[in-house]
């Protein structure tokens, strides 16, 4: 038997469903990660059971395991033009609608796919919006060769960029390290505040050895919020 669902459960769900009710048929859709991305997907699933025709790019091996099996069509992104729409989750989103995201380990496909699409919608419960950014430490994305190296740099970075002492993290720990579907490594930094996330994203960048960081910045348009009573509420981003 299903296990019933907590309340933010209900507010992803929430979310989640008012996302797939937005999908046009004929769209090309990407296909966000994450605990309220799984849920959209199999909603939208069931949209297309009752058909509705669109292609899904999926953002993670784990979202195109979950949209075939759902009967969501899938292609990749190399073989398609701009996307129409991609909706995926965040960690955290801020008033500007400026994101952290990676928790789940999947920020380097997420941010080229956020970035061939027309349109970004964040789905997301109630619990991801921020008046500002950091509480959720940052994915930093980095090459296993070196990665000590690159740790460096970034902790320097930080340093310099005004956040004394921060704790970085090898994701999954030193026995047994996360690795990406790019097989890469990621860092988890945490900074309490992020105070200038467009100039960090810039500067986390240029470290050699770094892949992505998991700032979005400039990418939502809207987001899609669930409550945890099944209500949703949309804000728009300038
Ligand atoms: C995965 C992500 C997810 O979108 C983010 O972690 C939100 O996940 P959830 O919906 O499980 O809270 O960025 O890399």
């Amino acid at each position: 038997m299903a296990e019933p669902l907590n309340r933010q459960d209900m507010a992803k769900q929430a979310a989640a469903d008012a996302a797939a009710a937005i999908v046009e048929n004929g769209m090309l859709v990407g296909l966000g990660s994450g605990t309220t991305l799984r849920r959209f997907v199999r909603s939208l699933g069931k949209r297309c059971e009752a058909g509705l025709t669109i292609t899904g790019v999926p953002t993670s091996e784990s979202t195109r395991a979950l949209a075939i099996e759902v009967g969501v069509p899938v292609a990749d992104l190399n073989d398609v033009g701009e996307l129409d729409l991609v909706l995926d989750g965040a960690d955290e989103i801020d008033p500007q609608g400026q994101m952290i995201k990676g928790g789940g380990g999947n920020l380097l496909w997420e941010k080229i796919v956020a970035t061939a699409g027309a349109r970004f919608v964040a789905v997301i419960d109630d619990s991801k919006t921020k008046d500002v950014l950091g509480k959720f430490p940052l994915p930093v994305e980095v090459v296993r060769f070196g990665w000590r190296a690159t740790e460096r740099l970034i902790r320097g970075l930080l340093v310099e960029s005004g956040y004394l002492e921060p704790a970085i993290t090898m994701r999954g720990g030193l026995d047994s390290p996360f690795v990406t579907d790019s097989g890469h490594y990621i860092l988890d930094c945490a900074l309490g505040e992020i105070t200038h996330p467009d100039a960090l994203a810039i500067a986390l960048n240029r470290i050699p050895g770094v892949v992505e960081n998991g700032l979005f910045i400039d990418i939502a348009r809207s987001a899609i919020v669930g409550q945890p009573d099944g209500s949703i509420r949309t804000i728009a981003y300038d």
